[in-house]
């Protein structure tokens, strides 16, 4: 049986790209691998919340993950805090990791742009304790978003170095995984190519956004004027649109408007309520849902709990092991 990982860091609600990325494939697979789902608290730290942030963002994450439909009975739901074999992980894989590697990583120069005043440590040695979160588990596939393929490399980077300086193969290599085999990236709705929790207002679509706001965020979002010939390549908005529709609308509307498009017959005001629409559609049981769970604090207690309890009989047999192989060995 293999052995599957994810995680999403707390510093948010959680949006579409978050879902379709990570979540949706990790959903499918968990009723048939030993899965493992967590909510990375300690990465947040790297841009200082307040203790009051911290936690609501992780109740939050973890009221999103249940509604989504993450099954705490059959995966391992935890905070990553919560098992502290972590910690002891990251700092042993911190040794093999090298300066110069940590410093080329694009996430480490994207985040050191966006906050010249905090590049801490932890920014530098963030794919470390990535990689500890996967190698606690020893995991095989590890669903996630494009954006995550170089930290992925990396892990294996570590793990592989770690099987060659102790001369075993304890770790296996982690591979990003996503069904549709092509790992994916989800566009904001302001033009750019990504959405995400840091980018600015209106980028992205939550989970946990009501209709109106839906609305509002979609028919806002950036379009241009036209296409003025027949078959014309799309702008990078227009790309962005089309390709949330893929993951939210079916087929036939799909093709519908590429015919228009390609047609120059477009409204993209018509696309766009469509749009909203099959978001709503999409997002309202979600939301639904979080509303519920969000407000049973016992249930959550007894999730949180839970997890913790299995995550940490699978890391600590692993410290265990990796203690005795580095040569850490009672007396
Ligand atoms: P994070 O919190 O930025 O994102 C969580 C997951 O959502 C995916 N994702 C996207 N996928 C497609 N399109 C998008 N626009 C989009 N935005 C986000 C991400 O690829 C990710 O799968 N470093 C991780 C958290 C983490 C982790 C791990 C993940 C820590 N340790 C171990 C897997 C395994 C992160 O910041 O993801």
């Amino acid at each position: 049986m293999e052995t599957v990982l994810s995680g999403i860091r707390s510093t948010g609600n959680l949006h579409l790209g978050n879902y379709f990325g990570a979540i949706k494939n990790f959903i499918k697979m968990q009723h048939e691998n030993r899965c493992y789902f967590f909510i990375a608290d300690y990465h947040s730290l790297t841009t200082h919340p307040t203790p009051e942030d911290l936690h609501q963002n992780v109740k939050q994450v973890l009221v999103e993950y249940l509604a989504a439909g993450i099954d705490p009975e059959v995966a391992t739901l935890y905070i990553q805090s919560d098992v502290p074999e972590v910690a002891e992980l990251y700092l042993l894989l911190s040794m093999n990791a090298y300066m110069g590697e940590l410093e080329r990583c694009t996430t480490f120069k994207e985040k050191a742009r966006k906050q010249p005043d905090n590049i801490n440590a932890g920014l530098l040695t963030y794919p470390v304790l990535m990689a500890a979160d996967i190698l606690i588990h020893k995991a095989h596939k590890v669903p996630v978003g494009k954006d995550q393929e170089q930290h992925l490399e990396m892990a294996r980077t570590f793990g592989n170095r770690f099987n060659r300086l102790y001369k075993t193969d304890y770790f296996p290599e982690p591979v990003a995984f996503n069904f549709g085999v092509e790992l994916i990236k989800i566009p904001g709705l302001d033009g750019s190519t990504k959405m995400g929790k840091s980018e600015g207002e209106g980028n992205a679509i939550y989970l946990a956004d009501d209709e109106k706001v839906i609305r509002k965020k979609i028919m806002r979002a950036v379009s241009d004027s036209g296409p003025t010939e027949m078959n014309q390549p799309k702008s990078q908005p227009i790309e962005n649109l089309f390709n949330i529709m893929n993951v939210v609308s079916s087929p036939d509307t799909v093709a519908h408007f590429e015919a228009l498009y390609n047609k120059c017959e477009i409204r993209y005001g018509d696309m766009k309520k469509q749009l909203a629409e099959d978001v709503i559609a999409f997002t309202a049981p979600l939301r639904e849902r979080i509303l519920e769970i969000g407000a049973d604090d016992a249930y959550l207690s007894k999730v949180a709990r839970m997890g913790a309890e299995k995550a940490r009989e699978s890391a600590s047999k692993t410290i265990k092991e990796v203690r005795e192989i580095i040569g850490f060995k009672p007396f």
